[in-house]
């Protein structure tokens, strides 16, 4: 019999053992209102009460919903997270959320670094970097965004562009308290999903690049009920973060309730 060694090692053997976390996260990016949100909890919740124990589910709301959602989520096995935190505590900078307005009504994920940020808002591996210790400093556990454009895969640049966005983000940052999401940007909504044994190939890079081998690293990008089984198969990944198929529970729960066989 073939012992997948992959999914040993993504389970707690002993219980002072450090173990990869499985990490489920929806990023819902501009999208819900309060009422919307709230109706998808209330779906949602009922499609993973039988979810496997162990496997984090985290949805990463607008900064609007998050105050009605954790009240609603209190004392449910589902974590919220926030898609942005700023390195400040507080300070004439306006639009930006800190990470005590984040703490106080419960957060315990934010996406840092994703794509679109870097993209439409001027995001730099030094922000990047500011916004990590940020959250860390609130005991707020970042989920990194890291990965490469087309033309930078066509060029075979990827795992160079990785390694040194990697170098950058994580300067001084705590690698016990960090989630990493692998995203090639030409994957992300465009249906166009990285073959998983190469999200897979990638993941083993990344993961090369950490002193704490033990660091949970999710792939993203075009994530469907179709293809999570096969994406979960595999050996380096821990998890994913989904974008425009967390936004109906019966697919983000169709996610969050993959099957091995
Ligand atoms: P997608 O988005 O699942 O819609 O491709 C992923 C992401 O941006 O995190």
């Amino acid at each position: 019999m073939v012992v997948n060694l992959s999914l040993q090692s993504k389970v707690e053997i002993k219980s002072n053992q450090a173990v990869r976390k499985i990490v489920l996260a929806g990023n819902w990016k501009m999208h819900k209102t309060q009422v919307e949100s709230l109706e998808f909890v209330q779906k949602f919740k009922s499609e993973i009460e039988n979810t496997e124990e162990g496997r984090e589910i985290v949805l990463c709301a607008p900064f609007t919903s998050l105050s009605v959602m954790s009240k609603n989520l209190h004392g449910s096995r589902i974590q919220l997270g926030a898609q942005n935190i700023h390195w400040e505590d507080k300070g004439a900078y306006t639009g930006e959320i800190s990470g005590d307005m984040l703490t106080e009504i419960g957060i315990s994920y934010v996406v840092v670094g994703h794509s679109e940020r870097r993209q439409y808002f001027g995001e730099t591996d030094q922000t990047v970097n500011l916004r990590l210790k940020s959250a860390q400093k609130h005991g707020i556990t970042p989920i990194l965004c890291v990965g490469e454009t087309k033309e930078q895969r066509d060029t075979g640049a990827t795992e160079k562009i990785i390694i040194n966005q990697l170098k950058e983000d994580l300067i001084d940052i705590d690698q016990s308290n960090l989630v990493i999401a692998y995203e090639p940007i030409w994957a992300i909504g465009t249906g166009d999903t990285c073959e998983s044994i190469e999200a897979n190939r990638v993941i083993g890079v990344i993961r090369q690049q950490l002193k704490n081998k033990n660091v949970s690293i999710q792939y993203g990008g075009s994530v469907k009920p179709n293809n999570i089984d096969e994406i979960m198969t595999q050996s380096e990944i821990d998890g994913v973060l989904v974008g425009g198929a967390s936004l109906e529970p019966a697919s983000f729960a169709r996610i969050a309730n993959y099957k091995i066989s």
